[in-house]
């Protein structure tokens, strides 16, 4: 078994590091402020290739592999976790739909233009239909060659900004997930419009809406896959989207490591640094311990996915693990940062409120571990 990363795989995270320190570190703690985003960071990852990650290179993408688009990942949480959400999002369940579903001319038609930096947005959830996405309403009736779309979508990140919207939908009249239909709808279209924006505890940096669908008329052939084949899409790309969601949360844990570290080498109390205090060292030891496993289920499912075997199960594992240890982590770095941590004039403020979504979105902890049970039921 080879733990080392390639050569590449070394090369492509460190020049996301170096970017992420130059380009975002610097605006990290202002766009949280602002809740703002500005377009050139937008342009500059663009030029950078980090909206076609894993896109086919016949489509103008990079075709990294999933390890390698961890790693980015995980550096961009580490200096802001809303920027790498609106990527995470971008690069996994907003595009994955298309790459894999899509017919060969809405591939050549939107996937360029989504590696170039047009952003795409994943909209299933619904103010009824959370954790049961199954149970979802919004509707798709054919016409001719056309569909309509009706309903709600709520959650959507990156829907005020997105040039394309990947919707599930069902045909009118049935319940439960074999009638529902997953289509991408381009921005402008009529009757697609941006609802309410979320004021949100953090991720400030990315866009959080509701869309409503109003008699939204699209081409049949923006039907991704075949009628009927809506929900597994819709659960294969969150496969594929929990690994994106578990290196977010560790590049946040991580971080919280490294400055909880930083600040119990300067902190005096008790006439010696934190560091040097027990009680200190067994909480950073902690962190450490907690991390590090969580990243090796991370790297395996990572792993799994590229060699094209099975990895439902291991992306959910990674999910929880790595967001409940990073949650761990940043509890316990605003605790050894003490009433300073509390305030926001330390990241790990920021932090704190930046990874408790990663507790929730992309399937909950408790639906993480629903997917885990039902899996681990049948091998044993
Ligand atoms: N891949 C492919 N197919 C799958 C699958 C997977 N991972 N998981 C299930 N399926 C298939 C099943 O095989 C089954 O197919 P058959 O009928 O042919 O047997 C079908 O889908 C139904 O499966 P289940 O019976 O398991 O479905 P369920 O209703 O019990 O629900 C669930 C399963 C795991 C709870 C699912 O509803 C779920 O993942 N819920 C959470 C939703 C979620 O993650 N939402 C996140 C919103 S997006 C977001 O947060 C993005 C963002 O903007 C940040």
């Amino acid at each position: 078994m080879n733990f080392e990363l390639s050569e590449n795989q070394k090369m492509f995270r460190d020049m996301v590091r170096d970017f992420a320190k130059q380009e975002i570190a610097p605006i990290a703690h202002q766009m949280d402020e602002e809740g703002t985003m500005p377009d050139e960071l937008i342009t500059k990852m663009a030029a950078n290739g980090f909206f076609g990650l894993s896109f086919p290179e016949q489509y103008g993408g990079l075709g990294v592999d999933t390890i390698t688009y961890g790693l980015v990942i995980e550096e961009l949480a580490k200096v802001s976790a809303g920027v790498c959400v609106m990527l995470t999002v971008h690069n996994s369940v907003g595009s994955y739909p298309l790459a894999m579903y899509g017919s060969e001319e809405a591939k050549e038609k939107y996937l360029p233009r989504m590696a170039s930096g047009e952003i795409a947005a994943f909209c299933i959830t619904e103010p009824g239909a959370g954790s049961d996405a199954a149970n979802l309403t919004a509707t798709a009736t054919q016409d001719g060659d056309e569909y309509v779309l009706n309903g709600s979508k709520i959650f959507v990140t990156n829907g005020s900004r997105a040039s394309f919207y990947v919707v599930m939908a069902r045909t009118p009249g049935t319940t439960g997930h074999k009638d529902i239909h997953a289509f991408i709808i381009e921005r402008g279209t009529s009757g697609l419009s941006v609802a309410k924006k979320e004021d949100k505890m953090g991720l400030r940096a990315s866009d959080t809406v509701s869309i409503d669908l109003e008699d939204v008329r699209i081409p049949a052939n923006n039907l991704l896959g075949n009628e009927g084949d809506g929900f597994k899409i819709a659960m294969s790309a969150l496969d594929g989207g929990r690994i994106g969601i578990a290196f977010q949360s560790l590049g946040i844990g991580y971080a919280c490591l490294a400055e909880s570290v930083k600040y119990s080498k300067v902190r005096e109390q008790f006439g010696k640094p934190l560091a040097k205090q027990p009680v200190i060292g067994g909480m950073i030891a902690d962190m450490g311990c907690e991390l590090d496993s969580a990243r090796l289920l991370a790297l395996q499912a990572a792993w799994l996915k590229d060699e094209g075997k099975p990895f439902t199960k291991q992306a959910a594992m990674a999910k929880v693990m790595a967001s409940e240890a990073a949650g761990r982590a940043a509890d316990r770095a605003v605790q050894i940062h003490g009433g300073y941590g509390y305030c926001k004039e330390f990241a790990v403020e920021r932090y704190y409120r930046d990874v408790r979504v990663t507790r929730i979105y992309e399937g909950t902890s408790e639906i993480q571990r629903m997917v885990i049970s039902r899996q681990v039921m049948n091998e044993y």
